[in-house]
């Protein structure tokens, strides 16, 4: 094979064979580093510091991305691919260690098309997650989509890892609803799911995005939703009781009726309960009060919607419109750093105190935590690579960010003093975490001779994908024995 990036000008001659120029940029294009940065969500990258890519490609056509990995094989050239550019690491396009590479974005493949009938759509891989919504409710107001709370979100990098949101409880993952997805593989073919097997089949739907393949598009089922949902966000202050309100809670929320989500978002001494009722607020009043009354939830704390309009009230407030789900451009600039863990035994009130301690704290982040039980947890730990389902009580999030180069590291500190204190109260052996919260801190991979070793993926893949891990590295060994795709947290392949 040719030494690595050695042929990038046979790269490009090959690439233009195939590719419209207009649709390629080098370095030294005008238009480079605005392409580039485009959809770079986590701004610490933004950097003069950070490697990028020698070339990006925007394909409109599969045929394209094909040309792409075709060329890339040929010349020695690896690929990254980007769709929303939400990867906390930024992996979709910057490696972390001087390499050439060139980066596949998908922002121009971004079609969403509905088979009301059916209840199904075909969505590609550059759409944003509020372009799949506003497309939903646009065909029929008794329709929705389960997936993540952020519109900005890319479908590619969202559904390859899970994707999880305000119905997690009802329905799953996005990825459990995922029936068929075309896939340019390390050969340059494009497959359908007939033609990629069910190993392949079952890779792309949560172990990862960028280990595989380039999935092009994915056909999922979509789901009913009634015509009134409500809302509630109603905050408690350690000193209005949220200590002994999240001791309850968490034993509460994972077993509600799987219409009813209450999530928590805890940050200083304030823990916001922000919960998504499919029904009127009329069936949620007794619920509440037979179920969790010490939150003292009462009729004017309700907010009756329709389903599309509680996903931009959710993260976005009042004042947000259906309309806003299809801005492409995110408002959130800020520098991050992210953490996950998995709860599967309540923590004791004591420790809970402690955590409110923690959180009070210079430099604290955000605690985003996420009850599970319901759907999520009924489907089986090895049915897709998403591990984390049966007697899983919640999720955590430690989201920190700041604002300034340089003023990193304080909330860069909290988070790994956080995450040590937490270690005796969340699941071990493995200590699970998410793999679209990723965090390159549990571990990245060696090559060896010019290919990913197990060992060094099993150390982080097994937190993310436990027992799953194995057969991930199985499939990566079918498909991409070379290991053309990688990056510094793709799977690698079990070679015999
Ligand atoms: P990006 O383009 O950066 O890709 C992520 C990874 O997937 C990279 O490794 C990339 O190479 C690979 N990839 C991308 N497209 C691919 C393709 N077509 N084929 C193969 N591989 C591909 N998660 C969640 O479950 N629920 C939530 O509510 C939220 N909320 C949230 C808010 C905000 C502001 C951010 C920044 C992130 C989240 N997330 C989340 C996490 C999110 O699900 C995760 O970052 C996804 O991987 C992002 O997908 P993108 O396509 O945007 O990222």
């Amino acid at each position: 094979p040719p030494a690595p990036g050695g042929g990038k000008d046979d790269f490009l001659s090959c690439l233009t064979k195939a590719v419209p120029p207009r649709l390629l940029f080098a370095k030294s294009s005008p238009a480079y580093g605005s392409v580039w940065s485009s959809t770079v969500r986590n701004i610490k990258f933004l950097s003069d510091k950070t490697v990028k890519p020698l070339y990006i490609v925007t394909p409109t056509e599969p045929c394209h991305i094909q040309a792409t990995v075709s060329c890339g094989r040929r010349h020695g050239m690896r690929l990254r691919v980007r769709s929303g550019g939400h990867d906390y690491e930024g992996l979709s396009y910057r490696s972390d260690k001087a390499e050439p590479f060139a980066v596949v974005d998908l922002s121009k493949m971004r079609k969403v098309r509905i088979d009301g009938k059916q209840a199904t759509a075909w969505v590609d891989s550059g759409a944003q997650l509020g372009e799949i919504y506003y497309a939903v409710a646009k065909e029929t107001p008794k329709l929705g989509f389960p997936a993540g709370v952020c519109a900005t979100i890319g479908v590619g990098g969202h559904f390859s890892g899970g994707g999880f949101g305000m119905m997690l409880r009802k329905y799953g993952t996005a990825a459990d609803l995922v029936v068929d997805a075309k896939v340019v593989d390390a050969e340059g073919r494009l497959l359908d799911r007939k033609a990629m097997g069910e190993d392949l089949f079952w890779a792309i739907r949560g172990g990862g995005g960028a280990s595989f393949g380039i999935v092009v598009s994915w056909q999922v089922k979509l789901v009913p939703v009634p015509p009134t949902v409500t809302v509630f966000q109603i905050h408690r202050g350690v000193k209005d009781g949220a200590v002994d309100l999240v001791a309850k809670w968490q034993q509460v929320a994972p077993s509600l009726p799987e219409d009813l989500m209450i999530r928590i978002l805890a940050m200083g001494q304030d823990a916001l309960f922000e919960a998504l009722f499919l029904g009127t607020c009329k069936d949620l009043l007794p619920l509440m009060n037979a179920r969790f009354p010490e939150l003292g939830m009462k009729q004017a704390d309700c907010n009756e919607m329709s389903w599309i309009q509680s996903v931009p009230f959710i993260p976005l407030g009042k004042s947000a419109t259906v309309k806003d789900l299809l801005n492409r451009t995110s408002n959130i600039r800020a520098f991050g750093k992210y953490k996950s863990d998995y709860v599967r035994d309540p923590i004791p009130r004591g420790v809970w105190e402690k955590i409110f301690g923690w959180l009070a704290k210079p430099g604290a982040g955000v605690m985003i935590m996420d009850p599970y039980g319901g759907r999520i947890s009924a489907i089986d730990d090895d049915a897709t690579p998403f591990p984390h389902r049966q007697g899983m009580l919640f999720n955590i999030q430690y989201v920190n960010y700041w604002f300034g180069e340089g003023a990193g590291a304080q909330p860069n500190q909290w988070s790994r003093d956080m995450y040590a204190f937490m270690e005796p109260y969340v699941t071990k052996n493995p200590r699970q975490a998410y793999v679209n919260y990723r965090d390159m801190d549990l571990g990245v991979n060696q090559v060896v001779g010019d290919v990913s070793t197990y060992e060094s993926g099993k150390v982080w893949g097994e937190k993310y994908f436990k027992g799953n891990f194995e057969r991930l590295a199985r499939t990566k060994a079918k498909v991409d024995p070379t290991d053309f795709f990688r990056n510094e947290q793709s799977i690698p392949p079990l070679l015999k």
